[in-house]
């Protein structure tokens, strides 16, 4: 499962990127607007911190401005993947795209059939939104599940980038189903090495090894 950071926070990306577990980065208009950075700019920086896939969403809502925005985006490195929303001109510029070998991410999915429709478009990355499908009363695992179900059933290659992670439970449950990726927020992956037990034992270790009066 590779883990991607979801944020436009460069010391976070460089601290992550540091562990080497880090696979990747995704951006969107509201994480750029936090970092109040220039989107451009700090997309520049992200590329150069992560040699994996990083997400740089258009923002335009037609075919012909989000090729436009993908011409400029994609120029900036090899390793930038263009995110476009699931909507029929999102997914016209997702077959155009990917079609010359482009990577692209199709975003904001909250059903299988709409994963259905980025696969066939050809998609790099789907990324439902499993957090924002659970605000809203729905099993943001059981969208998980079923595009994992219907990718296998196709031999799809999208990879399934489970996004709008909430906390280490989610991120568990889509390692479970088989989601190809996990888009988390910095505090949830530096979460996901936490155990009291953990702690417990390093203190009891250190203190047994304090009374050997030994060093290394
Ligand atoms: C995905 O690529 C999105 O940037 C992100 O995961 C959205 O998460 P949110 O629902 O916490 O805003």
């Amino acid at each position: 499962m590779k883990f991607f950071v979801d944020t436009a926070d460069t010391n976070d990306i460089a601290d992550l990127a540091a562990t080497g577990l880090l696979d990747g980065v995704t951006t969107n208009p509201s994480l750029i607007a936090k970092s109040g950075r220039d989107f451009l700019e700090v997309t520049r920086e992200i590329c150069g911190l992560v040699d994996g896939p990083v997400s740089a969403e258009v923002v335009a809502l037609d075919h012909e401005g989000m090729m436009r925005e993908a011409e400029i985006l994609r120029k900036i490195a090899d390793n930038v993947c263009i995110k476009v929303p699931l909507t029929i001109d999102g997914l016209k510029t997702c077959k155009k795209l990917t079609s010359d070998g482009t990577l692209v991410n199709v975003t904001l999915c909250f059903s299988a059939n709409q994963a259905l429709l980025a696969a066939k478009a050809g998609a790099s990355f789907v990324s439902p939104f499993v957090g924002r499908h659970d605000d809203n009363g729905f099993d943001g695992m059981d969208l998980i599940r079923d595009i994992r179900l219907i990718y296998d059933n196709y031999a799809f290659e999208t990879e399934i980038l489970a996004a709008s992670i909430r906390h280490p439970v989610h991120v568990l449950e889509c390692a479970r189903i088989g989601a190809d990726v996990a888009t988390m927020p910095p505090a949830v992956i530096r979460n996901l090495v936490k155990h009291v037990l953990t702690d417990k034992g390093i203190e009891g270790f250190m203190a047994d090894w304090a009374k050997t009066g030994q060093s290394l």
